[in-house]
């Protein structure tokens, strides 16, 4: 099956029934070997119960599969694959080489990843291996060719599971092995030491290399090291971890036809891999979310990493792979969902285009780092809110089930660079407070709280299809991305940018004659300097918004001021410009703008561009719509305690009430469905 391009059709398989036409995927992962066997007979009557469609299995069945180097024993994993079957509840099969085994780190200890400062990882978590290690992937080869040769062509098994959030603990591994593998990775990349002296700026500070020997990862320096290398090797590092997926993922695709997939953990945990280059080798776009609580608003991240899988998955729909009832086991502070919100999380995934819900896992476990993570069964068993919770979800799930194969509809784009936010967040920059995701999630956020649905697209896509395109702090960007936002304004879109856009190329190589040097000409403006506040400073703005962390001395050319700065370093000068370049319009931020304020911003930007702001839309109410054949599915989440009014008419799926308007209790989940005219 060639990938990408069967994206939606691969998931098909997960969402159609014989018995119901169409579902939403149900599921979870499934770790039968933490348990003794007397208890897979119930764990199967419940899935039934709870009316999960598929299982993750064998994700970590490595030890238990192969034993040792030439002992393969699959008694168990063949009963397991047998009741599952035998229950109507289609698998997810794990290659099973998230975590190598005891005997193979024992045998070969030169799989262990090594840190910046030169230690090796010690076995005893999971997945602590090199990823460049030739032996490590010859192992994990190995396993995938024995797993596939033997359950490839059963009927239960409807999706490959390749290892396990690939890079979530090893990404970087500065060993002799990885080393090696990064000068390949540059040779290729730049051919001669010559062309790397160029990228890398090596006449600074007397770095110029004359042997590739010398070139190494970028191991802990006295002082700061070289930020392009540091950049590449975030490259070669995100390319290194794919090409373990694709060595067994070219061994699925020889051996089955089953869809292959792994999960990925958009954006705020695996910060290491650049998905845009994983995206085109997957049947399945699969993501796992896990709500941080560290972070301000974890429902809006939420929100922000669904939106951003689904750009993955090219607008299609997606799985959402693993997910937690309520509490995980590995933040400082782990808490638990409230009632009402486990309801609220998975709708919002729904909303923006998942077509399936799966948890991490099925049964709590008793032992092990994670029995305190929560699951499907709880510890306390059946008899708990949290069961009755998922009973109610997996009904809720079942109203809603001709959502399958539905569409999100945005007519708005945020531009997300993986490499960009690498790029932007080393250090030696302007202010250590100036962090990629952070700008992103707050623009994100002014745009979620204004009721505009974005898609969130790789820089150079194709916008063509949006009216108004924000571009949040894009520190680098290559001359054809950068030309991509121009195109579309002077074809009569609109694009928002931010302060510290457009600073370097791919190389992190500053762009002359003024910043934002690949936007200037758009923006009709150039920045002569850098005004960063001091830490808790902020300046005032003239149309009574507060910035924060920057400020800097725009000088305008063609550029109309639309607000100033009032006081600060620079008082007076502008802040927020607009500038009318051929058939549209480019916006520029100078500032960290306030919530209210950039919210504000966003919707007057986005009224010029005609982006459809929802008439009903209400305070924290998520709304977004997905569009099928011949109907429109408008998703109403509140999230406040209050109730909300909304304006939709149609059929309410949740409750089966023809609505022409409704109140949203607080913390309430609808879904309108609305017949359209076509
Ligand atoms: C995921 C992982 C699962 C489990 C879960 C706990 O990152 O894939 O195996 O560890 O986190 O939240």
């Amino acid at each position: 099956m060639s990938p990408s391009s069967t994206v939606g059709s691969a998931l098909s398989v997960l969402t159609t029934s014989g018995e119901t036409g169409s579902r939403l995927a149900f599921g979870c992962d499934y770790n039968p070997e933490q348990w003794d066997p007397a208890v897979w007979a119930e764990d199967i009557r419940l899935m039934r119960e709870a009316g999960v469609t598929i299982v993750a299995i064998n994700v970590f069945g490595w030890a238990q599969i192969q034993p040792g180097p030439d002992v393969f024993d699959f008694s168990g994993l063949d009963a397991i694959i047998g009741l599952l079957h035998g229950a109507g509840i289609g698998i997810n099969l794990g290659t099973g080489t998230a975590s190598p085994p005891p005997w193979l780190s024992t045998r070969h200890p030169e799989i262990l990843p090594v840190d910046a400062d030169g230690i090796r990882a010690w076995p005893g978590g999971r997945q602590a291996y090199c990823p460049s290690s030739p032996v490590f992937r010859a192992a994990a080869e190995r396993l995938a060719t024995e797993v596939a040769t033997r359950y490839g062509s059963h009927p239960a098994v409807q999706l490959w599971h390749v290892s396990n959030e690939l890079g979530c603990h090893n990404a970087h591994c500065y060993c002799d092995v990885s080393a090696g593998a990064f000068r390949d990775w540059l040779r290729a990349r730049y051919e001669t030491l010559d062309g790397l002296n160029a990228a890398w700026g090596t006449a600074f500070w007397s770095q110029r290399y004359g042997a590739w020997e010398e070139v190494l990862p970028p191991r802990r320096t006295l002082s700061a090291g070289n930020p392009t290398q540091a950049l590449d090797f975030a490259r070669f590092s995100s390319d290194e971890v794919l090409e373990c997926y694709r060595v067994e993922e070219r061994v699925l695709r020889r051996l089955t036809t089953v869809p292959v997939t792994t999960n990925f953990m958009v954006t705020a945990h695996i910060r290491t891999q650049d998905y845009w280059q994983w995206a085109p080798h997957m049947d399945v776009i699969a993501n796992d979310h896990y709500l941080d609580h560290r972070l301000p608003d974890p429902h809006q991240e939420l929100s922000f990493a669904a939106d951003t899988t689904r750009g993955l998955a090219e607008g299609g729909p997606w799985l959402l792979m693993e997910q937690a009832t309520g509490a995980v086991n590995w933040q400082p502070r782990n808490i638990a969902k409230t009632p009402g919100e486990l309801m609220r999380n998975t709708f919002a995934h729904v909303a923006r285009g998942a077509d399936g819900v799966c948890f991490f896992q099925w049964r709590a476990s008793a032992q092990g780092t994670e029995k305190f993570h929560s699951a499907l069964l709880p510890h306390a068993g059946t008899d708990s809110r949290k069961w009755q919770e998922v009973l109610e979800l997996s009904r809720a799930l079942g109203s809603v089930r001709e959502l399958a194969g539905t569409r999100v509809v945005a007519e708005a784009a945020l531009i997300f660079s993986w490499e960009a936010w690498w790029a932007t967040d080393l250090d030696s920059h302007p202010s250590e407070e100036l962090r990629y995701l952070e700008q992103t999630h707050a623009m994100y956020r002014a745009l979620w709280e204004a009721g505009i649905t974005v898609d969130v697209v790789k820089p150079g896509a194709d916008l063509s299809g949006y009216r108004l395109v924000v571009v949040p702090s894009l520190y680098l960007v290559r001359d054809a991305e950068a030309k991509a936002v121009t195109d579309f304004v002077a074809d009569g879109g609109t694009a928002v940018i931010t302060f510290f856009s457009g600073i370097v190329d791919e190389d992190d190589r500053v762009r002359l004659g003024g910043y934002p040097g690949a936007f200037t000409t758009l923006l009709g403006l150039h920045v002569d300097e850098f005004f960063p506040l001091a830490a808790g400073g902020s300046v005032a703005l003239d149309d009574g918004a507060t910035g924060t962390m920057w400020s800097e001395n725009i000088v305008p050319g063609t550029a109309e001021v639309l607000v100033a700065f009032e006081d600060g370093p620079l008082p007076g000068s502008p802040a927020v410009t607009r500038n009318a370049f051929g058939r549209g319009s480019a916006w520029y931020v100078g500032t960290a703008v306030d919530r209210p304020h950039l919210s504000g911003l966003l919707v007057r930007a986005a009224q010029e561009a005609g982006v459809a702001i929802p008439a009903d839309h209400a305070d924290g109410v998520e709304s977004v719509l997905r569009r099928g054949p011949d109907a429109d599915y408008r998703f109403y989440i509140n999230h406040t305690d209050a109730a909300r009014t909304v304006g939709a008419a149609g059929l309410e799926l949740l409750t089966g009430a023809a609505v022409d308007g409704m109140e949203l209790p607080p913390g309430a989940v609808r879904v309108v469905k609305t017949r359209r005219e076509n």
